[in-house]
């Protein structure tokens, strides 16, 4: 099924806290992030899509059980990954246990952004997850924290089974939209979409 941009809108209110305590208490590693053949393509792609070689400090909200965090800490001199879940923070811990430069803490979002600024923000299957006005300020405060010049990369699931529901071409169109980004990569397969945007440099234009 093809998506379309404005086909289905955002959740009215963001997923609770609660759905996904429930869904780590039922599982694990409750999307197969470690196993799934299409997550494996995703992190691949996400990775090999990411412009620099190697980062100064990257952010990771909704990191889950930590695969990513841990590709990521390869290529960063800092990593700080969060998710809303105890258990899942305890689980990413554990996952990146012997790298002393990724630090994972517990964190809801948008309300507990943290002070710092980033060269690399990394968002994946995470901002269906938001209202309209959750993700309204999610994005802004993952803007005015990407520094100038620094890269986003965004990766989600296509949902092709119920087209009502927010799936990730819907989100990312919303992140395109943001006027301080300019696109780098764009890739979209009948799985998952994966974008890079870089903040403009005003010192650059
Ligand atoms: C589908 S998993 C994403 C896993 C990984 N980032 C990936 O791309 O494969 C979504 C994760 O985001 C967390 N999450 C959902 N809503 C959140 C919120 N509002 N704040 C922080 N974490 C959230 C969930 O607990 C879950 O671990």
């Amino acid at each position: 099924m093809t998506r379309t941009q404005g086909d289905a809108v955002p959740p009215e209110a963001s997923f609770s806290l609660d759905h996904f305590i429930g869904l780590y208490e039922a599982k694990d590693d409750p999307w197969d992030n470690e196993t799934k053949w299409s997550d494996q393509r995703k992190y691949a792609v996400a990775m090999a899509s990411l412009p620099r070689a190697r980062y100064r400090s990257a952010y990771e909200p909704g990191c889950a059980v930590g695969v990513l965090s841990v590709m990521l800490a390869a290529r960063c001199d800092a990593v700080l990954a969060v998710d809303c879940v105890d258990e899942a923070v305890a689980q990413a811990r554990t996952a990146v246990d012997k790298l002393s430069h990724v630090r994972v803490e517990r964190a809801l979002l948008p309300a507990e952004l943290p002070d710092d600024t980033f060269d690399l923000i990394v968002i994946g299957d995470l901002l269906y997850y938001l209202s309209a006005e959750d993700l309204a300020l999610m994005l802004d405060g993952v803007l005015a924290r990407l520094e100038p010049g620094g890269d986003l990369l965004v990766a989600h699931f296509r949902d092709r089974e119920n087209p009502g529901g927010y799936d990730g071409f819907n989100v990312h169109a919303e992140v395109a939209a943001r006027p301080e980004l300019d696109r780098l990569v764009h890739h979209e397969d009948e799985w998952f979409v994966v974008d890079v945007f870089r903040k403009r440099d005003p010192d650059l234009d």
